[in-house]
C-alpha cells in the first residue's frame, strides 16, 4: 500500500510517499482500508521536530481517517467488515490502510460526508473536552476561542453558541472573522492587528470573558487571560506560535517567553483559573474517550452541528495540506481524500 512517511524534520517537502506492507490486525484490532484523512496542525508540528507526542522517526504520520473495516483480528467480536467508522491514533493515518484496536473504530456519523466524517473527531473532541470537560461550561458563559476559524475554532464556536453561550472569535486576518460570525460568534477579532487587546475588550460582553479555549500562545494568551472574568477559566489546548529552531538560541527564548503560563498568586486575587489538555493522552482511557464521544455525538447531531471543511486535496497531493495549514491561509478542517488519488509519485 501506499503510505506518506516521515524521516526527518524539515518543510512539507521531507514528507515521502512510499509503498509499505499493509498492515494486518491483530489480536482485539481491526484494519480500516482509508478512504478520507483530516489533516491537523499537530501533524505540522511534528513534521517540524515540535510535537511531544510524536513517535520516533521514521513513522507514518496522521491522526484520524476514516473509511471502512477490511479485516478483523482475532477476538473481535460483534464488528463488520464494511461497517463505515472514524479512527483516532498518534500515528498511521497518512495510508491507505491502517490497523487500531477494534473499540477505537468509532462508527462513523450517518449523514454526514466522507469528508466531513474525516473532519469531526480530533477537532470536535478537542474542542469539546477542554469546553464541557476542563472548564465545565455554562450556558451563561461569555466564551473566547482562539483560532476560531480553524478546525478546532470553528468546532468550539459552533459547540459554545449552540450551548447558548455568547462567543468572541479571534483568528489572524480579517478575512476568517465572516465565517466566524456565521457560525454563531457575536464578534470577531484579529488578533494580528495592533489595537488587538482594545479591540477584543470593546466586543467581549460587559468587557469581559469567563471561558476561553486557548491554542495560539503569546500576546494571544496573555490578551485573553487579562480579560478572565472572577471564576474565569482559560484552557489552553494548543501553541499554535511557537516558533523554535533547535539551532537558534534566541528562538528558545521566544518560546520560552510566549509559552502560556500562570501566576498562582494573580489567579488568587482574580479567583480564575488556567487548565491544560491534551486529548492524545485519552486514548490509552477508552471508557472515558466513549462515554465523550457519545455525549458529544448526541449534542452535534441534536444541534445539527458539522464540521466546516475547508478544502480538500488528493492523497498524493497531501504536503500542499501541510503547505496551506501553515501559511494561516486555511479555514476549518483540511481533509485528504484517497478516491481519485493520482498515480503514486515514491517521492516527491
Ligand atoms: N490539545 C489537543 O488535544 C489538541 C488537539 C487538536 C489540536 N490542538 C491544537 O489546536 C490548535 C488548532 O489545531 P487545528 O488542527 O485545528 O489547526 P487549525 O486551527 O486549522 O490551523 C492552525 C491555525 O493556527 C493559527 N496560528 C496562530 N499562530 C500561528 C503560527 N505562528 N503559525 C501557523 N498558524 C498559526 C492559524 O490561524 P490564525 O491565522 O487565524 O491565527 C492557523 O490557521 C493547534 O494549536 C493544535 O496544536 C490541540
Amino acid at each position: 500500500m501506499r503510505a506518506w512517511m516521515l524521516e526527518r524534520t524539515g518543510p512539507p517537502e521531507v514528507l515521502r510517499l512510499v509503498t509499505v506492507a499493509s498492515p494486518e490486525p491483530g489480536p482485539g484490532q481491526v484494519a480500516v482500508e482509508v478512504e478520507a484523512i483530516g489533516i491537523n496542525y499537530a501533524e505540522v508540528l511534528s513534521r517540524r521536530g515540535l510535537y511531544g507526542w510524536a513517535p520516533r522517526r521514521p513513522y507514518v504520520p496522521g491522526m484520524e481517517a476514516t473509511g471502512t473495516i477490511a479485516a478483523l483480528g482475532e477476538g473481535v467480536h460483534g464488528r463488520e467488515i464494511g461497517e463505515r467508522v472514524v479512527v483516532g491514533t498518534q500515528h498511521g493515518a497518512y495510508a491507505e490502510r491502517l490497523v487500531v484496536p477494534a473499540r477505537r473504530a468509532l462508527p462513523a456519523i450517518d449523514g454526514f460526508s466522507v469528508e466531513e466524517n474525516a473532519a469531526f473527531g480530533v477537532n470536535f473532541m478537542t474542542a469539546w473536552v477542554a469546553l464541557m470537560e476542563m472548564a465545565r461550561l455554562r450556558p451563561t458563559d461569555r466564551v473566547g476561542i482562539t483560532a476560531a476559524a480553524g478546525g478546532v475554532g470553528t468546532a468550539a464556536v459552533q459547540i459554545a453558541s449552540a450551548y447558548g453561550c455568547r462567543v468572541v472569535g479571534m483568528a489572524g486576518s480579517d478575512a476568517k472573522l465572516h465565517l466566524i460570525r456565521e457560525l454563531g460568534a457575536e464578534a470577531g477579532v484579529n488578533y494580528r492587528r495592533p489595537d488587538f487587546e482594545r479591540r477584543l475588550a470593546e466586543v467581549a460582553p460587559d468587557g469581559a470573558l469567563d471561558v476561553v479555549l486557548e491554542v495560539v500562545g503569546g500576546d494571544v494568551y496573555r490578551a485573553c487571560q487579562a480579560l478572565l472574568a472572577n471564576f474565569g477559566r482559560i484552557v489552553v489546548a494548543g501553541y499554535a506560535g511557537l516558533d523554535y529552531s533547535l539551532w537558534n538560541p534566541l528562538s528558545w527564548w521566544r518560546a520560552w517567553r510566549g509559552a502560556p503560563r500562570m501566576n498562582v498568586s494573580d489567579s488568587a486575587v482574580a479567583s480564575t483559573g488556567v487548565l491544560a489538555t491534551h486529548i492524545g493522552y485519552l486514548l490509552p482511557d477508552e471508557e472515558r474517550l466513549l462515554s465523550v464521544w457519545g455525549a458529544l455525538t448526541a449534542f452535534a447531531t441534536g444541534h445539527g452541528l458539522r464540521p466546516v471543511v475547508g478544502s480538500t486535496f488528493d492523497f498524493a497531493d497531501l504536503p500542499a495540506a501541510h503547505r496551506l495549514m501553515e501559511s494561516r491561509d486555511s479555514v476549518g478542517k483540511l481533509v485528504v481524500r484517497l478516491e481519485g488519488a493520482r498515480p503514486a509519485s515514491l517521492s516527491l
